[in-house]
């Protein structure tokens, strides 16, 4: 998501900073700053926009120093301008701090500091650090530090200045990346490798709770309550292009890898753990709205659309409100029905589609409240939306979304629990358990990506193939569709999903002897409907491979091959389901020579129409 660059030695490291972070641009990010230890004094130069504006502000207002932090933001907490771009500081101006992650308790953190009397310049939960910082400071950067991590919850990779302590940056890991460079005589900190390559290959990777003092001479790593940890420096053998895809081949096997921790952070703060209830920030919906909905619009393209399926699925089960899935193209243009007591979820990655963004102004005109489930902050659908929930997948490059699908439909996940709560159409023992679920997600995505080396195999041994079909009924025919469109736009071969109770009436005449069928059997209600369906495609001799449950023993005996995924709720199964889908793609597009991050013809964004 963000990057974060750090120096000290005996250079400037000023053009170390801004080389690092251009490094680090293909991330993406919406401003950018340095501070640099100049004269006894900290001083920050920050703006918003990219990194060119950065550097032409460095003309006009030059500062130098031998040790320095930049940082360039993707904006989470607060809209992208100057005052909430990084470094942030105390109120005095002592410390300096960047940061990636997400402080869940900012909160909390920043009403007991502003109790005590601190005064806040940005809306980003960054700024607690610094200021919990000069709280707890006594002289002791390192004391004062460990205590600001002990009330700190949440994801962050953070690196500190102290205007006392020119003679080392402080550093700390909790679930956001952070690495350390060792040169000769000085030393590099960066969230990503990339960002200090051409300076040195000797890394050190922090682990969660980690932290290090870093000088010019030295690093030493302890964990949070100050116990040293040993860690050696490995060397990095890759070029820069193959670090900037953390070491991947490509970055959609990249973005298939980050699912678990994009995961964890769009679930970060939206989880009250005590009550298990859903706590959504940027969603202002009164009780009496929620009371008097009577229709729920799900307008969105692509990948995009796909996740609204299986949200269209979910809200109508949890919440008992009738809800339309459009197509963006479609809606805009159709004179949809838009009631007053209604609510439009937009659904876009980018949230700068054409289409999608046209869907929203019409339902807007029409009179709908609207709510945007996007990963971009300051995005057209995010300004123009009146609810937001942000997707925290990190900026995603490959052309083919894979991490932006699985975080729109937990952000779904959570929409229609926390709707279902509030209209009292989901008990409490079902919400627990759901919540539950929830929680242990990503850890199940993780075991689906353990079994990664099987699904390679299997993509190899169809990359032959000219048509494949993948079925499903339910929320298996939604995931379905997202497993077909994902192969057919990067391998190019030509891939249908059918709800697998339509077949006989058409598709089964192109289902003949070894046809690839993928059949998702994830359903527990629909069980014996889809193996009777998987048999009318077995008398036809298809090529069955099946999608089943961990214990499901009986599914194999009806297919050629079965695929298993952890058991979890049965309506959370698609964001298991999906992942050797994609895997799938990948490797199959991979064996057929294509370019999986660009394929032919296709966008990322698609701002035209
Ligand atoms: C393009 C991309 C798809 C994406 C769709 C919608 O077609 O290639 O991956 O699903 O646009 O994009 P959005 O940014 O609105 O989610």
């Amino acid at each position: 998501m963000c990057g974060i660059v750090g120096y000290i030695g005996n250079n400037n490291a000023v053009p170390v900073l801004i080389d690092g972070l251009k490094r680090l641009e293909y991330r993406g990010y919406d401003s950018a700053g340095i501070t640099v230890y100049e004269e006894s004094k900290l001083k920050t130069v920050k703006t918003v926009g990219r990194l060119a504006k950065l550097e032409e502000m460095l003309l006009v207002q030059p500062v130098a120093g031998v040790i320095g932090i930049g940082h360039t933001r993707w904006a989470t907490h607060g809209r992208p301008s100057n005052r909430n771009a990084h470094p942030h500081n105390d109120c005095n101006k002592k410390f300096s701090v960047v940061h990636n992650g997400i402080i869940e308790n900012f909160q909390e953190l920043k009403e007991w500091l502003q109790e005590k009397g601190h005064i806040f310049n940005s809306e980003t939960d960054t700024e607690v650090i610094p200021h919990l910082i000069e709280e707890f400071y006594q002289g002791d950067l390192l004391a004062a530090v460990k205590q600001a991590l002990a009330k700190m919850e949440g994801a962050f990779a953070i690196v500190i200045l102290c205007e006392e302590h020119k003679e080392q940056m402080v550093v700390a890991r909790k679930a956001s990346p952070l690495i350390i460079g060792i040169g000769q005589g000085e030393n590099y900190v960066a969230s990503d490798i990339p960002a200090v390559l051409p300076y040195t290959r000797e890394i050190i990777i922090l682990e969660d709770g980690e932290m290090a003092v870093v000088t010019a001479g030295s690093v030493t790593v302890t964990d949070f309550s100050g116990n040293i940890v040993a860690k050696k420096p490995f060397h990095v053998q890759w070029d820069v292009e193959a670090a900037e895809k953390g070491g991947y081949e490509d970055f959609m096997l990249k973005e298939i890898h980050e699912q678990p921790r994009a995961i964890r952070d769009t679930l970060t703060g939206k989880i009250d753990r005590q009550t298990k209830k859903v706590v959504l920030p940027q969603v202002n919906l009164s009780q009496e709205f929620i009371n008097q909905l009577e229709k729920i619009h799900i307008v969105a393209c692509g990948t995009a659309y796909h996740a609204g399926l299986v949200g269209k699925y979910l809200i109508e089960k949890l919440v008992r409100i009738p809800v339309e899935a459009d197509l963006a193209s479609e809606f805009r243009y159709r004179d949809p029905i838009v009631k007053e007591n209604s609510l439009t979820i937009i659904i876009s990655q980018s949230g700068e589609t054409a289409d999608t963004l046209a869907g929203l102004r019409e339902a807007k005109r029409l009179g709908s409240r609207v709510l945007a489930i996007t990963n971009v902050v300051g995005s057209s659908v995010a300004r123009e939306a009146d609810d937001l929930i942000l997707t925290l997948a990190g900026p995603e490059i490959a052309v083919a979304s894979t991490k932006a699908y699985t975080t729109q439909l937990l952000s779904l996940y959570l929409l229609a629990i926390y709707l279902g709560d509030a209209r009292g159409t989901l008990a409490e023992t079902d919400r627990i358990s759901m919540i539950d679920a929830l929680t242990e997600i990503d850890v199940q995505v993780e075991k689906v990506l353990n079994t990664e080396t099987k699904i390679k195999e299997f993509a190899e041994d169809f990359k032959n193939c000219e048509n494949i079909f993948f079925i499903g009924r339910g929320l298996d025919y939604a995931v379905s569709l997202e497993g077909s469109l994902k192969l057919k736009e990067i391998s190019y071969i030509h891939a249908e999903a059918y709800a697998a109770g339509e077949l006989k009436h058409g598709t089964l005449a192109l289902i003949v002897e070894g046809v690839p069928v993928f059949a998702l059997v994830t359903q527990g209600d629909l069980y014996d409907k889809m193996i009777s369906n998987i048999k009318e495609v077995k008398a036809r001799e298809a090529t069955v491979v099946a999608l089943a449950m961990a214990g499901d023993h009986e599914t194999a005996k009806s297919v050629d091959y079965v695929l298993h995924i952890p058991k979890t709720h049965p309506l959370m199964t698609p964001i298991l389901s999906v992942v050797p889908l994609q895997l799938f793609s990948y490797y199959a597009a991979k064996a057929r020579g294509c370019d999986v991050d660009k394929p032919r013809n296709l966008a990322k964004s698609v701002t035209v129409e």
